[in-house]
């Protein structure tokens, strides 16, 4: 932790941002090379009803990727529920590039996830990851956000 912090003030000074530390999916799949949640960090990250969470996430395409599919899955109770997004086309919502993917091509997803009502007021485990090629369950990466949501 200390560490962390040390790394997290020499990060801050000299590049002024802080990396999260990532956390892998279950399976092993392809973590993200960098990961942002605004205004987050350290997980849990707050985030509050009625606004959106924004978060970036770079990470290099593993095969020549046509189509990239948002997914999240929230962790409540012990379910997995899948959680609706407004632009579940990953492909839409690249920032420094666009689909097809190259093989290697590095890239970064932005996700904007407003924060509905639906979710309690508990911590919650998400599961974030972009399928390829209409392909269930290829996904090219993912990661683990664990998120305290409050109310405004
Ligand atoms: C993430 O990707 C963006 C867009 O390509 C790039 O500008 C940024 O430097 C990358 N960040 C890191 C830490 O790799």
């Amino acid at each position: 932790m200390i560490k962390y912090i040390f790394l997290c003030i020499t990060f801050f000074v000299s590049n002024s941002y802080c990396q999260l530390p990532i956390k892998q999916c279950a399976n092993g799949e392809n973590k993200p090379t960098y990961l942002d949640v605004v205004n987050c960090k350290e997980m849990p990250c707050t985030v509050v009803t009625g606004t959106t969470a924004v978060m970036y996430m770079n990470f290099t395409a593993p095969e020549l990727i046509d189509t990239l599919q948002a997914k999240i899955l929230a962790n409540v109770g012990g379910l997995n529920v899948p959680y609706p997004l407004p632009q579940p086309d990953a492909c839409k919502a690249l920032s420094n590039t666009h689909c097809p993917l190259e093989v290697n091509e590095p890239a970064q997803y932005k996700l904007e996830m407003p924060i509905l009502s639906i979710f309690p007021e508990i911590g919650v485990t998400l599961s974030l990851y972009l399928e390829a090629n209409g392909v269930k369950d290829n996904k090219v990466v993912c990661c683990i956000i664990d998120i305290q949501v409050v109310k405004p």
